[in-house]
């Protein structure tokens, strides 16, 4: 069982001006495969708070999944709150979430989605548009419980 986080970083959400969607769409996709969500939360998208809860959650939930601030605006800070929390990042996950929208269409490559190690749990940052978060989440989701596992110390078959 893979207890999992969500945590939707949003102003607009935040300030009760737009509902938030990706956080149920991400809820939705996570309890399909067996997960469970037993924290949501929304954030603005301010770095010490989407670190702060980040932390809060990593203390229970060994998969934490973000949504949203992962672009190029002014108040996209996402991938600087987790990198400022890090104690490492895996590239891989970034690379094949863009490469793999990249061929749906070019604005994927706008998103500095991420993946890191914070304590012993797993963050992936995923794109603010619910479709998109979910899409995203699916390139690389085969990989996430042999993370898990080896994040949580548990002896796992390394599948070659
Ligand atoms: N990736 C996928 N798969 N689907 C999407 O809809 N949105 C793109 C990009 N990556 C998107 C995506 C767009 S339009 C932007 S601006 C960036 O994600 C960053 O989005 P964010 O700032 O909401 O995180």
């Amino acid at each position: 069982m893979i207890p999992v986080g969500i945590i939707t970083v949003s102003d607009r959400v935040f300030r009760g001006e737009y509902e938030d969607k990706g956080g149920p769409a991400l809820k939705q996709f996570c309890e399909k495969r067996g997960w469970q969500v037993t924290t949501q939360a929304v954030v603005p998208d301010e770095e010490a708070l989407i670190g702060d809860k980040t932390q809060e959650l990593a203390k229970s939930c060994t998969l934490i999944l973000l949504t949203g601030g992962t672009g190029v605006t002014e108040r996209d800070v996402t991938p600087e709150a987790i990198r400022a929390i890090a104690s490492k990042e895996l590239p891989g996950f970034g690379e094949v979430m863009r490469l793999k929208s990249f061929e749906r269409f070019p604005h994927a490559i706008l998103s500095r989605n991420l993946a890191a190690v914070v304590g012993k749990s797993l963050v992936i940052c995923l794109p603010g548009n619910p479709k998109g978060a979910v899409e995203c989440l699916e390139f690389v989701v085969d990989a996430v419980p042999h993370a898990v596992e080896l994040l949580q110390g548990n002896p796992t078959s390394h599948q070659r």
